[in-house]
């Protein structure tokens, strides 16, 4: 497998550390995607939101894909099973799901992988739930179609779920419709439904943002426990860099359809070194911090898909912008650190970014509920 693949760098995850084998080569590798490109044909013109996606995902571990509104986190991940409207939208590159190039199967070949070896938790629970279709029935689908269970293990298990995932008197609920579960709850069958085939990899966009932090808590441990049973390796999209540090092992930070910075996620907090990270790291709220009369955000706003800016996309807005190539000259991504890569001509000087990325940052993760026994 390393041999088809060159490697995309980033630091192993912590399941793959602990087994030897890790995200640039070896038998736990899960998925491998590169120069991921993916483009919108638009009255505007074409419009490139996902811009030479690089990255390995080795079994059981965990990536969290980062940036703001727009950055492409959401696309680069449904396009890999082409869950997005082609055309207008155009896919190429390459992400291998074992010895499979997903990006090369027609939409029958992808049915098996959709749902199966993909789970997905949609970002908005509203829409990826069928209104006229009862819990039940579009939690056992799957399981039915894809696992092949009768309809009576099927519905054990549907139970089985809503319960993990904490919905109150579970085995009365199957038969209810969407409309009468609350925001929170409807979000928690979607997350039943991405983990109800026991995928290899499951993408978990925004999937806990709507919870209050008790329940988020108990969905990322419950998350985390099926990762250490199953190897599951879980990809976590957020636009908030604060909830990552409880949650992932590597982090690729996105900006403008582009990886900026990727890196372990201890690494990333104690050495951000891309101007747009540190940033993001500077607008988080830190816990205890009274003196602090405003957050510091980043100025401006990210540019348009159709209208990106020559030289490095982030140069409009960026603070540290003195190279005279920044206008000009779009950044490679260079390692600077074993699995640290970074697209800037100017790297954020350690002690700069250490002062923006004070630990007690990370104090912004969800508690841990496993010593409370909230989760079974
Ligand atoms: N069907 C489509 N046609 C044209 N443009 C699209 C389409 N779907 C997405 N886009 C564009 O692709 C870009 C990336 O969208 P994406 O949904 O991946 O953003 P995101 O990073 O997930 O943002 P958010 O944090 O708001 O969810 C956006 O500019 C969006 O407008
Ligand atoms: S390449 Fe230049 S403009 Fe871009 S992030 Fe680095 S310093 Fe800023
Ligand atoms: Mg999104």
């Amino acid at each position: 497998m390393s041999g088809q693949h060159p490697p995309a760098g980033g630091a192993h995850g912590a399941a793959a550390a602990a087994s030897g084998a890790g995200p640039d080569g070896g038998a736990d590798l899960v998925l491998s995607v590169r120069d991921l490109e993916v483009s919108f044909g638009t009255k505007r013109g074409t419009a490139r939101v996902v811009r030479g996606l690089d990255y390995d995902l080795a079994r059981g571990e965990t990536l969290a894909i980062v940036g703001e509104s727009g950055s492409g986190k959401s696309v680069s991940t449904l396009a890999l099973t082409k869950l997005i409207p082609i055309p207008p939208g155009r896919v190429t590159g390459t992400a291998h799901l074992g010895e499979v190039d997903l990006i090369g199967l027609s939409e029958q070949e992808l049915l098996p992988y959709r749902g199966r070896r993909i789970g997905f938790v949609f970002q908005d629970p509203m829409t990826s739930l069928n209104p006229v279709h009862t819990i039940g029935r579009q939690l056992t689908e799957g399981m039915r179609h894809h696992l092949r269970l009768s309809e009576a293990d099927a519905r054990d298990r549907a139970v089985d779920l809503l319960r993990q995932v904490g919905i109150p008197g579970a085995e009365h609920r199957l038969d209810d419709y969407p409309h009468q579960f609350s925001g929170g709850m409807r979000q928690r069958v979607v997350i039943a439904i991405g983990l109800s085939c026991g995928p290899d990899v499951l993408v978990a966009d925004e999937a806990t943002t709507a919870l209050d932090v008790t329940t988020q808590a108990q969905l990322v441990d419950l998350v985390g426990q099926l990762q250490a049973d199953l190897g599951m390796a879980v990809i976590w999209i957020t636009h908030d860099l604060g909830v990552v540090a409880g949650i992932a092992d590597r982090v690729l930070v996105m900006y403008a359809g582009e990886v900026v910075e990727q890196a372990s996620v201890e690494e990333l907090f104690a050495r951000p070194r891309h101007p747009y990270t540190v940033g993001l790291l500077a607008s988080l709220p830190v816990l205890g911090d009274f003196d602090r009369d405003e957050l510091t955000a980043i100025p401006g706003l990210p540019p348009s898909a159709t209208d990106l800016p020559p030289g490095c996309s982030f140069h409009p807005r960026c603070t540290f912008r003195d190279d005279p190539r920044c206008e000009h000259e779009r950044p490679p991504l260079r390692e600077v650190a074993p699995g640290h890569r970074v697209r800037s001509f100017y790297m954020v000087p350690e002690e700069e970014a250490r002062h923006a990325a004070a630990s007690e940052r990370v104090a912004v993760e969800p508690p841990d509920v496993r010593d409370q026994g909230v989760v079974s």
